[in-house]
């Protein structure tokens, strides 16, 4: 059994965050399709759905969907490309371990996992029409260095889309909201894996995390055009959009 890592001392750090976020996600792999519907009260399939529809992906184009745990968003992509294929990356093993195991179920010949690291993809300049990702950016050690990567893979008008939890705008519904993260992840983390940690990895990493605005900022600054974000519950999440210039 690997060491058990302090969560603010790793999550803190740029060069310790990595080592954490992949241990802690190989500890959930097998529970994560169940906690990600039980902790969004069911909300999660629909926002995933609004990402697709917001992409809107066509014809034979080729889709990258990072972070893509065990393939969600990766095999709607698929779906929805009969004539194209759809990428999944990750880095956790044991994600990717069950994303090949649906794959085979679901016979997606158009869809294929490799596992990677955002930062540092294996992928040549100007690749995919569309990259997606699914909470994937709270998830790195920098922000702007994984949309500076996501830009490089695009093609020029290629389109990125990223769902990820935000930051409300109101203060007392934020405060109350990462409070509640904080109770309930816990107590999950408590009752599913006996270490409180693992679900307040959420909250700790949505504190450090730039939010919906700040990686608007970031999109302009790695070179993205046409960029937005849309908000839902108030602004517990988002999905922020954007394109590479021709
Ligand atoms: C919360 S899960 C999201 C899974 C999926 N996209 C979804 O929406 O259900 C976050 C994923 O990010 C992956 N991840 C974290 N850091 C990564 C990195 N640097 N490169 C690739 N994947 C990473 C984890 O392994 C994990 O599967």
């Amino acid at each position: 059994m690997s060491e058990k890592l302090n969560l603010i001392e790793h999550i803190s750090s740029k060069q310790k965050k990595q080592g954490y976020v992949t241990q802690m996600f190989e500890t959930i792999a097998p529970r994560y399709d169940f906690i990600t519907v039980f902790l969004s009260y069911g909300m999660d399939g629909g926002w995933k759905r609004k990402l697709i529809d917001m992409l809107s992906p066509k014809g034979n184009e080729l889709a990258l969907d990072l972070a893509c745990g065990t393939g969600d968003i990766t095999f709607s992509l698929g779906e929805r490309l009969p004539a194209g294929k759809a990428f999944g990356l990750d880095i956790t093993q044991g994600m990717l371990i069950l994303a090949e195991e649906k794959r085979r179920e679901k016979n997606a010949a158009n869809v294929f996992f490799h596992r990677a690291d955002i930062m540092t993809m294996p992928f040549a300049d100007a690749s995919f029409d569309c990259v997606t990702c699914g909470y994937a950016l709270r998830n790195v050690p920098d922000v702007e260095l994984a949309l500076a990567e996501i830009n490089r893979v695009l093609k020029p008008g290629g389109r990125f889309l990223s769902l990820d939890f935000a930051h409300p705008k109101n203060r007392i519904y934020r405060w109350l909201y990462l409070n509640y993260l904080i109770v309930v992840g816990s107590l999950t983390g408590i009752l599913l894996h006996g270490d409180a940690d693992v679900y307040r990895y959420i909250p700790e990493s949505l504190k450090r995390y730039p939010g919906q605005h700040g990686v608007e900022d970031l999109m302009k600054r790695t070179g993205f055009s046409q960029t937005g974000c849309i908000e839902f519950g108030g602004g517990i999440m988002a999905i922020n959009y954007g394109t590479k210039p021709q």
